[in-house]
């Protein structure tokens, strides 16, 4: 697992950077290029670079979307990391409506989980029995999360599902999440942190300080894959 931070001095730079690993890595691949976006609202802001710069300079055509997490409620709620992406993303580039594999949070959770875990065995290649994504897009949270895998569930590093069902610890909201060792199968992950609020956490996790062992994030270790931090100033302000 190799391991990079890039530190940005704005979210164009930052969403450039992101872009560039995202063309690297259809590049290199012949066939379809398999991408779990993250939800929240840091990566809106790379969605819609994305989308006001690259809608006619990829082909969407050879990407298939997927996400790393999604809140169970309806594709149109306010929560619903399908209906950001599909605002700030989706509505404004050209890619099939088949190349899009939304997790459905309406359903019931288990049977969802259960069903999502399926579609990824279905449409993604596996290595060691596992899907492959070509790259997934992660998160931050200010406590160590990361997609919906909260530090009161670390155990969802060490379990053979590819899907979970999760629970927010604050809010107690049901969460469909990518389980870790799927995230650790991954050929690339990146993560996408900004703001002040973000520091400290991230200071504890790339300088292993106290407690870090304790943190999701910190299990983000892909065994044939590299990680690229994204971060931008605010975010990294504490690292040396
Ligand atoms: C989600 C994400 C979650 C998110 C972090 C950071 O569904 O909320 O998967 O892991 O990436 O909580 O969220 P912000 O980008 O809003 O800070």
């Amino acid at each position: 697992m190799s391991s990079k931070i890039s530190i940005s001095d704005s979210i164009e730079e930052l969403s450039e950077q992101f872009v560039q690993l995202l063309v690297n890595g259809l590049n290199e691949r012949k066939e379809y290029f398999h991408i779990a976006l993250s939800g929240g609202s840091t990566p809106k802001s790379v969605y819609n670079y994305l989308s006001e710069n690259y809608k006619s300079r990829i082909d969407w055509e050879k990407i298939k979307l997927f996400w790393g997490d999604e809140r169970c409620v309806p594709p149109h709620h306010s929560d619903s990391n399908f209906k950001m992406a599909t605002e700030y993303l989706i509505s404004r580039i050209d890619i099939p409506s088949e190349n899009i594999f939304r997790i459905q949070g309406e359903e019931n959770p288990k049977e969802e989980a259960a069903n999502y875990s399926n579609i990824l065995l279905a449409n993604i290649p596996a290595h060691e029995s596992l899907p492959e994504f070509d790259l997934i897009l992660l998160g931050l949270g200010e406590d160590g999360h990361t997609a919906s895998i909260f530090p009161d569930s670390l155990n969802l590093f060490n379990t053979d599902a590819i899907c979970a069902v999760a629970e927010h610890p604050i809010t107690l909201q049901k969460r469909i999440t990518l389980t870790g060792g799927v995230i650790n199968n991954a050929r690339q992950v990146v993560f996408l942190v900004t703001g002040e609020n973000k520091s400290i956490i991230v200071d504890i996790i790339l300088n292993k300080k106290d407690g870090f062992e304790k943190l999701p994030a910190s299990f983000v270790n892909p065994d044939n894959g590299e990680v690229n931090w994204l971060l931008d100033r605010s975010a990294s302000s504490l690292l040396k």
